[in-house]
């Protein structure tokens, strides 16, 4: 199932799934010091069973992503964006090859590892937003920081919601609220425990061109207040004309591409 499909049960998974005995800043890695890149991808691949056989989703992708940078990952629908932003976020698993995430080989984890370590480094938004409806816009920021063991998970939750600017609707349920204002409780949540790298998957399909204009500049101004990394799919030849490199899958497979995108 393609990840922008996937139930909210599939999203609580791995915020829920703490274990606690796992060092993950001990976990030993294989690659190069001083400065080694947040996210290095090797050979991945992802096939997938179909009625008329295999079916490749992902072939031989290969890319590193420093600390702090912005990438946007482009290209046609089907081209395997939405799959690929699983693979590095450790939500799916590949057929082939490697994702180093924060110096952590994916494939050396099982899925409790890996649960952690996104707990630990990863905020997530959805194409779909995933919100949990039973929850208010205020539970639902204050979940991964109260599952992280934070004592003061009100008080961030609240900073995060007036920075989206939506603290006047701290109280309200996702289904009393409009699109933009889901995804920027979205948006908040995923910067909850201030991540090292934020995966967002379309953070400004389905809006309005101003509300998709205020996701991408919070984005931004998060990510220089944080340092945070983006990897941001988009279909918005705007958002990532503000990255500062772009990654273009056709069919599964990586286009070259020689500009960078100019961070305004
Ligand atoms: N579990 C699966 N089983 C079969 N096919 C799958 C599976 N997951 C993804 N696919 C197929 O792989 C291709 C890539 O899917 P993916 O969701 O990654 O595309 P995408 O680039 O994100 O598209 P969009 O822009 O429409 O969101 C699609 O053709 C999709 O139908
Ligand atoms: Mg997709």
């Amino acid at each position: 199932m393609p990840l922008d499909q996937a139930g909210p049960s599939a999203t609580l998974t791995p915020v829920i799934s703490v274990p606690s005995a796992l060092d993950l800043d001990n976990c030993s890695a294989a690659l190069p010091a001083p400065h080694p890149p947040i996210i290095q991808v090797e050979q991945l691949g992802k096939q997938v069973s179909s009625p008329e056989g295999p079916l490749v989703i992902l072939a031989d992708i290969g890319f590193a992503i420093a600390r702090g940078e912005c990438v946007a990952v482009i290209g046609a629908s089907g081209s395997g964006k939405s799959t690929l932003l699983g693979l590095l976020a450790g939500l799916d698993t590949p057929s082939t090859g490697r994702v180093w995430l924060a110096g952590v080989d994916l494939n050396s984890l099982d899925e409790d590892g890996r649960a952690l370590l996104r707990a630990q480094r990863v905020g997530f938004v959805f194409q779909s937003f995933q919100l949990l409806n039973g929850l208010t816009a205020l539970e639902n920021v204050m979940l991964p920081l109260e599952l992280a063991g934070q004592s003061d998970a009100r008080r961030q939750a609240l900073e995060l919601l007036e920075r989206v600017g939506l603290k006047a609707r701290a109280r309200h349920y996702p289904t009393q609220l409009s699109g933009g204002e889901q995804q920027r409780v979205a948006i908040a949540r995923a910067f909850a425990g201030n991540p090292d790298v934020l995966f967002a998957d379309e953070p400004t399909g389905n809006l309005d061109h101003k509300t998709g204009q205020r996701i991408i500049d919070l984005l931004f101004a998060l990510n220089r207040e944080q340092g945070t990394t983006l990897v941001l799919v988009t279909h918005d030849p705007e958002l990532a004309a503000y990255c500062d490199r772009v990654l273009e899958l056709d069919e599964g497979r990586l286009r070259a591409r020689s500009a960078a995108g100019a961070r305004a």
